[in-house]
């Protein structure tokens, strides 16, 4: 019997329908060219899941997900004006996008800042410090620290308005995300950058004890200490000193939007967000509402999200293989999508869909 995989799709929020639409293609081609079977289910999530049911994480989708054996996702959320509508714990990032990651322990977010030499030139850095391509695996833990630590707000005796939120994360935590990288390191050039911040943050002190202790088990990786504020300027002058790069919740969101710029858009980041028992695949960018609906969103991180699944999920590393290679053989042929086609560098504009459908001819092929 053929192999057959369920996946969950939710379309999420402003880019997120039509970058998915694309990543479905991808998909189809993979199914066509490898005979392996793809159903696909899809649920409402996000502002519009708001809107149209109530809740921006519905319980028919949290079943749909639950069921599935990999969730796809595109970005969530609103413009600004629309998110006030919406009560503050329903917006999409807290009423779906954070109970989403919660309710299946996804502790292991993989964000890969790739940048082949085909795509080198996208980069805003200068040629010599790009050389030829980027290529750092960064690995942030996504359900603790202080997005999901007790939070207070009130007003005080002085009457004024306060807020607390709180870092917390427990050694096991810390233990479970610190594995990850090892093994990541191990697979790869066996060398690991720890970002923290433990001249400040006692989070920190306890996560480089883990740490010390989790590095027993991996005397092949080295390990490269480094401070969270003087990564962010190394990542800027030497990216290519970084191979796999672990950190805490808060630290890689913004680390990994850096990330985006090294390599010349957030649209060429996709993400993989691992858990012990589901997965799910997300673009480490927004929403972009204001570009919703014209055809010019790059699809580039939802269709390397699939990719990603193939490959976490489903272990199809030969199929994940053709994506890659259809991604960056469309940029190859001299095309790209509208937020990289700098027409000084002489690329050919293609839109959302056109994008989609020569990524898709590339995989059939
Ligand atoms: C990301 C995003 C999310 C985050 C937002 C949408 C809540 O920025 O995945 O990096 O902060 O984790
Ligand atoms: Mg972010």
């Amino acid at each position: 019997m053929a192999e057959e995989h369920t996946i969950a799709v939710l379309e999420g929020d402003g880019i997120g329908p039509e970058i998915t639409a694309e990543a479905v293609k991808a998909l189809r081609a993979v199914e066509s060219r490898s005979g392996i079977r793809f159903h696909l289910r899809y649920a409402p999530f996000g502002g519009r899941a708001y809107f149209e049911t109530g809740a921006s994480f519905p319980p028919e989708t949290q079943k749909v997900c639950d069921e599935a054996d990999a969730i796809i996702k595109g970005p969530i959320g609103l413009s600004h004006e629309e998110s006030k509508k919406i009560p503050t714990h329903q917006q999409p990032e807290r009423g779906a996008l954070l109970p989403l990651r919660k309710r299946y322990n996804t502790f292991a977010n993989f964000r890969p800042v790739y940048l082949p030499p085909e795509l080198a030139h996208f980069s805003p850095l200068k040629p010599e410090v790009v050389g030829d391509g980027i290529n750092i695996m960064m690995i942030r833990e996504l359900v603790s620290g202080l997005y999901f630590g007790a939070k207070e707000e009130g007003t005080g005796e002085n009457g004024l308005r306060y807020v607390k939120e709180t870092l917390e994360y427990d050694e096991q935590q810390i233990r479970d995300i610190l594995h990850v990288g090892f093994k990541e390191a191990q697979n790869r050039k066996k060398v690991l950058h720890n970002v923290h911040k433990s001249n400040v943050l006692i989070s920190s002190v306890l996560w480089n004890t883990i740490l010390d202790e989790v590095a027993v088990n991996y005397p092949d990786v080295t390990v490269k200490n480094i401070l969270v504020d003087a990564a962010a300027t190394a990542m800027v002058l030497h990216p290519r000193q970084f191979d796999v790069m672990v950190m805490e919740n808060m630290f890689g969101d913004i680390l990994t939007d850096l990330a985006g710029g090294l390599v010349g858009s957030l649209g060429l980041m996709p993400s993989a967000c691992i858990g012990p028992h589901k997965a799910y695949y997300e673009p480490s960018h927004g929403s972009a509402p204001d570009i919703a609906g014209k055809g010019i969103a790059n699809p580039y991180s939802m269709i390397g999200s699939l990719a990603l699944m193939l490959e976490k999920s489903f272990a199809l590393t030969r199929e994940a293989g053709w994506v890659w290679e259809a991604l960056r053989a469309v940029f190859r042929e001299g095309y790209a999508t509208t937020d990289l086609a700098d027409p000084e560098l002489g690329y050919k504009a293609l839109t959302t869909s056109e994008f989609g459908d020569m990524v898709a001819r590339f995989i059939a092929f």
